[in-house]
């Protein structure tokens, strides 16, 4: 059985981006004279990093605490994820239609359709060896499909010449299961290394990214360290860090948590949510962190024996009737899904 929920009829237009200043001040986390004096204290800034840094302005400022900061971001992405629930008809950034792959003789996609949300987050589940990691390299075109089409803003990856392809993949950065950092180099080299390999940025600009993107998941001090001298959550934070700096146009992170403890997943995901409501960059997560993904998530898409078997708003998921679904959420060892 294929369930596909709310599978919208797409709108081009796009909803207005309120700078985050002005969402913290409509949602009383801050007064008019905080964000008065928030932006004054930024006004050497050109417009961007203004929504990017006004949280830690107004945290530097004393306005807000870091952890209230957390809160806020994260009650305000909720507001979201309901008015996306109520009108899902955001224009798509990568669709894929009919996906078909085969591998080592095996049918591991069979014939996938679907579409990645604009300017959202979306979250892929399914129970393990479902194709979410393939899937995930389908959408990026470093696996190309036996049949069907995988289309980035209406163009079709498929067929680009190997250079528009490369062109394409610079738009996207992905963070690999298992975090792939290279085990020679050290913290400093990891971050900065999407830098020096697609862009022309000199040195010090490189140097002020990289301490900034280390700042921002919490490892300042940490960039002369060696990937093997990092715990498993450390490792994550620099992947992720590695996979924030060049300031994509998509992001896929594919089990950010994975093999991490409770708490520190709980900072990974508001990490996440922190660098979405300041960016609003498309992001497709692959999560095993069943319920607790579908907090930090607009889209939810269900795969399972390489079908897509829902896909749709959050919470339509998380409200659905179909026995395999529930079988997923609840983690019921008895019920369609059978593991033993
Ligand atoms: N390069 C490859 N060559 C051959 N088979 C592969 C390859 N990559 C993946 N597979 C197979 O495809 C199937 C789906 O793999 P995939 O990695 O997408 O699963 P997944 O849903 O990401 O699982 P997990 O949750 O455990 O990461 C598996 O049976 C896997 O063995
Ligand atoms: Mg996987």
């Amino acid at each position: 059985m294929t369930t596909v929920v709310a599978t919208p009829e797409f709108s081009c237009t796009e909803t207005p981006r309120i700078p985050l200043g002005q969402r913290l001040l409509a949602s009383g986390c801050i007064n008019a004279q905080q964000l008065a004096e928030a932006l004054a204290a930024q006004s050497s800034l050109d417009p961007e990093e203004i929504n990017h840094l006004i949280g830690r302005t107004l945290v530097s400022l004393g306005h807000l605490t870091q952890g209230r900061l957390r809160t806020c971001l994260a009650e305000l992405f909720a507001e979201e994820c309901r008015v996306y629930h109520a009108n899902p008809a955001v224009r798509p950034s990568l669709s894929l239609r009919g996906v078909e792959k085969r591998l080592d003789g095996r049918v591991v996609l069979d014939g996938i359709d679907l579409d990645i949300p604009h300017g959202h987050i979306t979250a892929i589940i399914g129970i393990s060896g479902g194709g979410k990691s393939v899937t995930l390299k389908h959408l990026v075109g470093l696996m190309l499909p036996d049949r069907g089409t995988i289309t980035l803003d209406g163009k079709d990856l498929v067929a680009l010449s190997p250079q528009a392809l490369q062109a394409a993949r610079r738009r996207f950065s992905l963070l690999f299961q298992g975090g792939a950092l290279f085990d020679s180099l050290d913290v400093y080299d990891n971050v900065a290394f999407p830098l020096r390999e697609t862009t022309e940025v000199p040195e010090d600009e490189i140097k002020r990214k990289v301490m900034r993107a280390l700042e921002e998941v919490n490892l300042a001090g940490m960039e002369h360290k060696f990937p093997d001298e990092l715990s498993g959550g450390m490792n994550k934070r620099v992947a992720l860090a590695r996979a924030l700096i060049t300031s994509p146009e998509i992001i896929l992170l594919d089990e950010p948590t994975a093999g991490l403890d409770p708490i520190i997943e709980n900072a990974i995901h508001h990490l996440i949510c922190d660098t979405f409501m300041r960016t609003r960059t498309t992001m497709v997560i692959i999560s095993h962190a069943v319920p607790a993904i579908f907090k930090w998530c607009h889209h939810v898409v269900v795969l399972h024996q390489g079908k897509v078997r829902a896909s749709g708003p959050t919470l339509a998921i998380q409200e659905s009737t179909d026995p395999v679904i529930r079988q997923f959420i609840s983690g019921d060892v008895d019920g369609p899904i059978h593991v033993l």
